[in-house]
């Protein structure tokens, strides 16, 4: 097959290209490097993959620049692109909208006669159902941050390309990623490196908050495995061990051997209370189930941020 895979330079977006690859495929991969975090980080998750030969990489922004070169003859997309993360999208946005919502538009207009298009995959979000998204599918979509609407907003719009052109998609609502690469603004991430760093962590809220983690190689593979789901269903995507933010800190105290220094501070606006997928349709659809326990995925992003910083002290 040959897939494009939007939002390449990405934390999952890199994991699922080199994934497609050792699978034998050929991939075209595209990002536009937003500064929502150093393009350094991007560029070290693209490295390996740029050595490899069926792997092609196009910097173009979806907003504005011409797409024709990178959907022609393509079979399978993988549309990651995205601005991630709720905190910024209450002060941005503009960069949310356009990134999330024009961005998707224009890609799906792109293919809207593509010949070649088997599937089209939407990556979203379980922040399209608001601060409770414990559930199935079925759960209603109530987004509570500025990120979670444009999510949304995008997903429908993704239907009605569907309906109207017979566009053969799917969308995948993912839960809470973790693993290498995680992007530096997210959790886990912060919580890593300030315990090895003997620094600070806040936590916002009574720190109650739960969240039902997904080891990113399990997304990646629910993201492949999902080719074969039947056109226009949406399927929630994650690995199903949930814990609490406390939770996460003891396990991490446990993994790191640090102590965790900590403070608390007030609750972000839009932050969701509890995520838990229901995954019994992906299961039953395409035959997906997660693999890595939360304890071994967490053992293993904190050996990738070690490494991180003993290359940067080097
Ligand atoms: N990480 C998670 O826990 C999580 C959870 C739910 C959903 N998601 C979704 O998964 C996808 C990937 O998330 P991630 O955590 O890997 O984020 P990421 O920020 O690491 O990757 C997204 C990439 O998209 C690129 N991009 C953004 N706008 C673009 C544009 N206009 N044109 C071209 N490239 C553009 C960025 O430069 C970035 O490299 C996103 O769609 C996100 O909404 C992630």
């Amino acid at each position: 097959m040959r897939c494009l895979v939007t939002g390449a330079a990405g934390f999952i977006g890199s994991h699922l290209c080199e994934q497609l690859l050792d699978m034998g495929h050929e991939v075209v991969g595209l990002d536009a490097f937003i500064p929502y975090y150093p393009r350094e980080i991007k560029e070290n998750n693209l490295a390996s993959l740029k050595l490899r030969k069926n792997f092609s990489f196009q910097e173009l922004d979806l907003r504005e620049d011409d797409l024709a070169s990178v959907t022609e003859n393509i079979s399978v997309v993988f549309h990651l692109a995205a601005m991630a993360g709720l905190v910024l999208s209450w002060k941005n946005f503009n960069l949310y909208s356009s990134c999330n919502l024009l961005a998707t538009q224009r890609l799906l207009d792109s293919l809207r006669k593509s010949e070649s298009l088997k599937k089209f995959i939407y990556v979203s979000t379980s922040s399209v159902y608001g601060k409770f998204s414990s559930g199935n599918e079925l759960m209603p979509t109530k987004p509570s941050s500025p990120y979670g609407v444009t999510k949304l907003a995008s997903e429908n719009l993704c239907h009605a390309f569907r309906e109207e052109f017979g566009l053969p998609l799917s969308v995948l609502r993912y839960f809470s990623v973790y693993g290498p690469r995680q992007r530096p603004d997210m959790g886990y991430n912060i919580f890593i490196n300030s315990m090895l760093k003997g620094e600070t962590i806040t936590v916002f809220g009574d720190g109650q908050q739960s969240r039902g983690n997904t080891y990113v190689s399990d997304c990646v593979d629910a993201t492949i495995a999902a080719i074969q789901s039947p056109d226009g269903e949406t399927y929630n995507i994650g690995g199903g061990e949930i814990a609490s933010v406390w939770e996460i800190i003891n396990r991490l105290e446990k993994i790191t051997g640090c102590k965790a220094r900590i403070k608390q501070e007030q609750a972000r606006a839009g932050d969701q209370r509890s995520t838990g997928a229901d995954i019994a349709k992906a299961v039953k659809d395409f035959g997906w189930n997660p693999k890595v326990s939360l304890d071994e995925g967490l053992t293993r992003q904190v050996a990738w941020q070690k490494s991180m910083q003993i290359r940067k002290a080097a």
